[in-house]
């Protein structure tokens, strides 16, 4: 889950190392660190301590370090408190090292190499810089491969060696590292967003393979020594929209950018008015011929995964699982050819999510992924892939990556609605028209921002929300219920409104927000009795409905907020925006720290 950066080439490390440490902080933000390597072959200039990146300026300032090669951290603890001692970088001997990842058997390490009184901190990571000081005698491949070959678990590692000054050093399994050159040297790092402002050119580091980052460029080599070939990708997104682009946080602009990326999702799929995925090389026998299908993804992306359960079942007829890719192994999963498995992430990286995934292919599962970021491991074990344009997402709180994967979804549906033969062109071209109508639709929500300030500003002194709706209002509802509990820290629960008298109903009390969401006419009578149940107990009701549904005299809210129509089966779009804006406004109101809530980091790359 740690974020990790290097960089060697002509201009101060540094500042570039804590530059991008700020931009990888939604990967973790216990504790950070830097280390230079000194050209003078003495040890290398090591900075770090438990805070922010902000902290580890402040530190580094006073320190005045300068160099031209080095590498960080930011860290999301998993091993070991948080504390200065187990930050990263962690050194032994000649050896410098940064790690994402979870070591296993460090416990045996800690034992086969007689290391119990040697290490300062209690983390795996230092164990690791151990063993490789151990095997180091002065040739970094061999000590790398000696090393890697000992050790059981996930890493990322960048490593300085004392007596190497000017080289940076790097080897990976399961967790990211994705590297480029530069004008004037190189750079690596976790995530591709730390390398956009350099360039457009990077590549993803292939498994047990170690890279050697110099002034020159880079050079990458097998285990076995033998020089190996690099695959370089291009990032399309625009470098802009890495930057806080003007707005505070940046959640709030992810939720702006949202008609504009789902309008980027959308449209070059279209052709002559139907949904098109040539480009991904998926063939309609891939969307035909499944009797069933599942869906593995875990947080947001499983809440996009219960939305297309409910479109692909009411619209195409065929069974859909939706599991949460963390349970999916432990239910001993039941996953064949005839299954089409959908594997959704933003990040691409979400381990979770990447186990099922090659579980089922050894099954023998067809398999379509949707990710966000480019060459992700997620996007490279699925047969095919269809990438979102939600371009880089940095907020730890997912908004825009999950409607763009909403948008997939739609398209999707529709074309598996076309390849089983079961929509006429007259009603292909009524979803498709409603389809394209989703990014204007959101700007009309958003262009109506005060309103639902307006409406978070009743809830900021909330202990519990209660978000009550049914069938799609109520998938709805678990995004929006997730987002205001990980961005505001107030308890929420989303519960389908039929479930509400089997027990919670008990929770209410005048004290209690409900926000209830109305927007599927076939549910609308019984979602109203619902909301009058709550609002005779007290609860102040906050509802979203769609359109002029019912009048005003029939005063069932407190607060109201009419969204704009659509089909019902696209009011999940500018239903979304509207929770994703009141989870925004309580937590900035609050004076909280919007995009890196407490414990939480943007990728989880840990089981
Ligand atoms: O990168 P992924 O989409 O696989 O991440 C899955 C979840 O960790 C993620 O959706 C998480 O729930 C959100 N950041 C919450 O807003």
């Amino acid at each position: 889950m740690c974020g990790i950066i290097g960089y060697v080439g002509k201009k101060e490390a540094s500042k570039i190392l804590l530059d991008a440490l700020e931009l990888l902080e939604y990967r973790g933000y216990d504790s950070a660190g830097i280390a230079l390597s000194a050209e003078d072959k003495s040890s290398c200039k090591l900075i770090k301590c438990a805070g922010r990146v902000s902290d580890l300026r402040k530190r580094c300032k006073e320190a005045d370090v300068t160099g031209d090669c080095g590498i960080g951290h930011t860290r999301w603890a998993t091993h070991g408190g948080v504390c200065d001692e187990n930050a990263h970088p962690h050194r032994f001997g000649k050896v410098t090292i940064i790690h994402n990842g979870i070591i296993e058997n460090y416990g045996e390490l800690i034992e086969k190499y007689g290391l119990e009184q040697k290490l300062y901190s209690q983390t795996d990571s230092e164990v690791v810089a151990a063993v490789l000081s151990h095997f180091y005698e002065g040739d970094p491949y061999a000590a790398i491969r000696k090393t890697v070959l000992k050790l059981k678990g996930t890493f990322a590692l960048a490593i300085l060696f004392d007596d190497i000054p000017g080289k940076i050093f790097a080897v990976r399994n399961v967790s990211p590292i994705v590297a480029a050159s530069t004008r004037d040297g190189a750079i690596l790092s976790s995530d591709v967003a730390a390398i956009v402002p350099f360039t457009s050119q990077y590549f993803v580091v292939p498994e047990f393979h170690v890279i050697c980052l110099s002034k020159e460029g880079i050079e990458m080599f097998d285990l076995s020594g033998d020089k190996a070939n690099i695959d370089w990708l291009t990032v399309d997104w625009d470098v802009s929209r890495s930057d806080k682009g003007g707005y505070p946080f940046y959640m709030e602009k992810e939720i702006m950018e949202q008609p504009q990326v789902v309008g980027d999702t959308i449209l070059p799929r279209i052709k002559d008015g139907k949904p098109d995925f040539t480009a991904e090389g998926i063939k309609d026998s891939t969307l035909s011929d499944c009797k069933r299908i599942c869906v593995i993804a875990c947080g947001t992306a499983m809440h996009a995964g219960l939305v297309g359960k409910s479109l692909i079942q009411a619209m195409i007829g065929i069974h859909v699982d939706v599991v949460m890719a963390s349970e999916f192994m432990y239910n001993d999963p039941v996953v064949d050819k005839d299954t089409l498995v959908i594997a959704i992430s933003q990040s691409g990286e979400t381990i979770d999510t990447l186990e099922a995934l090659k579980f089922a292919r050894k099954c023998g599962s067809p398999s379509i992924s949707i990710v966000n970021v480019k060459g992700a491991s997620i996007a490279r074990e699925s047969e095919h892939v269809i990438y979102t344009c939600a371009g880089p997402e940095i907020a730890v709180a997912s908004t825009k990556a999950y409607t763009t994967q909403l948008a997939v979804l739609y398209l999707l549906t529709a074309r598996m609605a076309m390849a089983r033969g079961l929509w006429n062109d007259e009603k292909l071209n009524a979803y498709m028209k409603e389809l394209m109508r989703v990014p204007d639709v959101m700007r009309e929500v958003i262009a109506r921002k005060d309103e639902i300030h307006h409406i978070a500003d009743t809830m900021l002194n909330a202990k519990d929300v209660f978000m009550i709706g049914r069938g799609l209002d109520y998938s709805i509802l678990l995004e929006g219920s997730l987002k205001l509990k990980e961005v505001s820290y107030i308890h929420s629960e989303a519960y389908a409104s039929g479930e509400l008298k089997h027990g919670t109903i008990a929770l209410i009390t005048e004290e209690t927000p409900v926000i209830a969401v109305v927007t599927q006419d076939k549910l609308k009578s019984k979602e109203l009795s619902n909301i009058n149940e709550v609002q005779s107990r007290g609860a102040k009701v906050i509802l979203l409905i769609k359109g002029e549904e019912i009048p005003e005299q029939e005063k069932i809210w407190n607060s109201i907020f009419r969204l704009p129509v659509m089909a019902d089966e696209f009011m999940v779009m500018p239903a979304s925006v509207v929770l994703q804006l009141i989870a925004y406004y309580v937590s900035a109101d609050k004076g909280l720290d919007v995009d890196k809530p407490r414990n939480l980091a943007k990728v989880v790359t840990v089981e």
